[in-house]
């Protein structure tokens, strides 16, 4: 198991982030943003553009910004979203910083997603997304748009997984360890993508996904999603965050990828924790995966909004 680095609290979210948006229509859960924002941090380098996939309020796109990206342009398909977020963290008066556009990255090409962004995102280029990732029922999702990942929680990722390999450039992807996290990996993999770093946070599943859990206990049943249950309270699960180096299609394997049963191994073993600074992590484990791991101890906010 690699070293792990302990986060306690936020560190990229500003004050006002953590005040709900007027319309539930926009998605509030500061500790999902923020990981996805951590995931972005890995990526970012000086001077780089970000392409966010299903920006939600803005959030994110804002604090990738002041992590160093010169240009951060977010893709949304609702409408109230991308109306909060132009509103609240677009840059102005020309500035070209950050900016949001209405879109939808199933249906758009890579060209047509790239052509809403008011001008050229230069390289490098990182495309990240914190997409919705629940695994529930054709009757739940329909009522959740904003949190529903289809079956097995990851319905948008080969969308988003694509137009990055389209792109070919470094990718963020936010996942939950319900969302068939072994799939995820194997999908990154023949993408010619390297997990290069895990981030995670333990949080208690939603109020929406705790009455609507069958899809996901039936696939912790069946072995691909781990929940974590500490005997206090309702189960949680990990928020995981994977920030993926491009490889490229013919990378082959190389010594200490991290694989999907690498990393359902992981999930597996923080959740034998009692705490969320997730200590069994530290246990020494014959694993070859030689990424860097980041456990986040957050505060989970009394509102969320998921839509
Ligand atoms: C879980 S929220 C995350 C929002 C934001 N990335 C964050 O971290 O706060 C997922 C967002 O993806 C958007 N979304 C879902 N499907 C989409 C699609 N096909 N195209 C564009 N946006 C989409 C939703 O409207 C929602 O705002």
């Amino acid at each position: 198991m690699p070293t792990v680095s302990r986060v306690l609290g936020y560190q990229h979210l500003a004050d006002g982030d953590f005040a709900p948006p007027a319309s539930p229509r926009v998605f509030f859960e500061p500790a999902d943003t923020e990981t996805g924002v951590w995931v972005a941090r890995d990526l970012i380098t000086e001077g780089c553009s970000v392409l966010d996939l299903g920006s939600g309020s803005g959030a994110a796109a804002a604090a990738m910004a002041r992590a160093g990206a010169a240009r951060v342009h977010g893709v949304d398909a609702g409408t109230e979203s991308v109306a909060w977020a132009t509103e609240h963290y677009a840059s102005r008066d020309g500035d070209l910083q950050v900016t949001l556009a209405q879109g939808d990255f199933a249906l758009l090409s890579t060209a047509q997603l790239l052509s809403t962004a008011p001008a050229p995102l230069t390289r490098p280029l990182v495309v990240t997304s914190n997409p919705p990732y629940v695994p529930l029922t054709p009757q739940a999702a329909a009522r959740r748009r904003s949190i529903s990942g289809g079956a097995d929680g990851l319905t948008w990722a080969p969308a988003i997984i694509g137009h990055a390999r389209a792109l070919r450039c470094d990718m963020g992807l936010t996942i939950g360890s319900y969302s068939t996290p072994r799939t995820a990996v194997r999908l990154l993999r023949s993408a010619g993508y390297r997990v290069d770093s895990v981030t995670l946070c333990p949080l208690p599943l939603g109020e929406f996904t705790l009455s609507h859990r069958e899809q996901v206990l039936a696939l912790e049943r069946s072995g691909e999603a781990v929940l974590w249950r500490t005997g206090h309270g309702p189960p949680a699960y990990f928020i995981v965050g994977l920030a993926c180096r491009w490889a490229g299609p013919d990378a082959g394997r190389a010594r200490g990828d991290l694989t999907g049963d690498g990393l359902l191994h992981l999930l597996r073993t923080a959740a034998r924790s009692h705490t969320s600074r997730l200590e069994a992590l530290d246990e020494p484990a014959p694993d070859g995966w030689t990424g860097r791991l980041r456990v986040l101890d957050l505060p989970a906010a009394t509102v969320r909004h998921h839509w």
